[in-house]
């Protein structure tokens, strides 16, 4: 990859920059639409593809996905919500979570989602007595090691998601009659490039199938890897491959729940440098861009790929890209050859399009950034940046106190 970049979708980055201000993050609709659809014909039995919008809720982007028939996986009532106003019909929407509140499970029953991923007995419980009938999915915990990031792996043994598999027999027998218990749901972590965890996780809940009295679907989960350091992901190919033989004969519909493929690669967070200060050996870019706008590296150490918004060609120089929170976390990558930097000038972080924006904090009273669509060209505010003091007005002027003591 260059380390310059002068246009993304066909959109001048300066004119971005200059029309829509930084940081700003900007995502391309056309790349978004090729990455959802490597999944679209992934099985002759594909029920649909829940887009899992945690990796970015933009409503814009839902849209997007929804008008290729994506479905959701959603993971709080907030979720759901936004689904539904993207227009994602409730039938094609899941919803998982190790601790739904009673307003979320009542949210979800009530618009009759496609199904509700069970975690626990006493959530089988709550819907049992209150929402009989409606369709559920047990989320299985299959006991394995993806191979990935400890901080997102989600299907060890101690992991505090779905069900531990021999709870299932149980759960079915007891609740068989009383809610429709029409699948099972794995999700055992992301950044997955190995198909045999996938198979694994396979192995494991297959033979929990048979138990469903009128089974009806495998939600397989998603976890299909980004490479941060290259451009492409053959893995995700590969997994599928190697799922197929294994899924199509199983008389059952196969739902899968891609976040990070989908959305990852059609995303970059565009940032301005404010200073250059040199500090013993080291040279900082100092970015209008922090650990609250893209939280990935201070929180996991990971190194976003980046790039100069610079046309001319530079002698190349070391720097060290930072933000302006103040905390020792807030870099963004170490010693880095690019071109030589001056203030003004613009830098790209590359495949943030995912847990990005949807990360992006308030601390230090900082304003999240607009989000950007592009498409062919042309370019559209999809999210307008915060106000700054915007937080504030949240707060009471006066101060209520309520006696809560007998
Ligand atoms: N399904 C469930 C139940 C999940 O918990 C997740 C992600 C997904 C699907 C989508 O996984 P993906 O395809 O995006 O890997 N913040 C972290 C990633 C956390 C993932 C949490 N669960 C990061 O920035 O790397």
């Amino acid at each position: 990859m260059q380390n310059r970049l002068t246009t993304f979708g066909e959109v001048s980055l300066e004119a971005l920059a200059a029309h829509f201000g930084t940081p700003l993050y900007v995502y391309d609709l056309a790349r978004l639409r090729r990455d959802f659809s490597r999944f679209q014909n992934a099985f002759a039995n594909l029920e649909f593809v829940a887009y899992s919008l945690k990796a970015n809720p933009n409503r814009w982007l839902l849209k997007t996905l929804a008008d290729l028939g994506a479905g959701a996986d959603a993971v709080s009532g907030g979720e759901v919500l936004q689904a539904l106003s993207a227009g994602i019909p409730a039938q094609r929407i899941v919803f998982a979570g190790p601790a739904k509140t009673p307003q979320e499970l009542d949210l979800a029953a009530r618009q009759q989602i496609f199904a509700i991923h069970v975690e626990n007995e006493a959530e089988a419980q709550y819907l049992a007595d209150h929402w009989p009938g409606t369709r559920v999915g047990l989320r299985v915990n299959p006991a394995i090691d993806p191979g990935t990031h400890p901080k997102i792996a989600t299907g060890l043994p101690e992991s505090r998601f779905g069900l531990p598999l021999e709870a299932v027999p149980r759960l079915v027998k007891t609740y068989g009659s009383a809610l429709q218990i029409r699948g099972l749901h794995v999700h055992i972590g992301s950044q997955i490039r190995n198909p045999r965890a996938y198979l694994d996780a396979l192995d494991r809940i297959l033979p929990l199938l048979k138990l469903l009295p009128d089974p009806e679907y495998l939600d397989l989960g998603g976890g299909f890897g980004v490479d941060y350091e290259q451009d492409d992901d053959p893995w995700v190919e590969e997994i599928l491959q190697a799922l197929r033989p294994r899924v199509e004969p199983l008389g059952v519909r196969i739902l899968l729940e891609p976040g990070r493929s989908v959305v990852a690669r059609s995303g970059i967070l565009l940032a301005r440098v404010l200073y250059l200060k040199t500090m013993g050996t080291r040279t900082y870019a100092l970015l209008d861009a922090g650990m609250t706008d893209l939280v990935r590296p201070a929180l996991y150490g990971v190194r976003h790929r980046v790039q100069v918004v610079a046309a001319e060609d530079r002698p190349l120089r070391t720097y060290t890209l930072a933000g302006p929170v103040c905390e020792n976390t807030d870099v963004f990558a170490e010693d880095l050859r690019l071109p030589e930097l001056q203030p003004g000038d613009l830098v790209v972080f590359r495949d943030t399009g995912a847990y990005g924006f949807s990360m992006a904090c308030n601390y230090n009273l900082r304003a999240r950034p607009a989000e950007v669509a592009v498409d062919q060209g042309r370019a559209a505010r999809i999210r307008p940046r915060e106000p700054v003091g915007g937080f504030l007005m949240g707060e009471p002027a006066e101060l209520e106190f309520v006696p809560l003591n007998p």
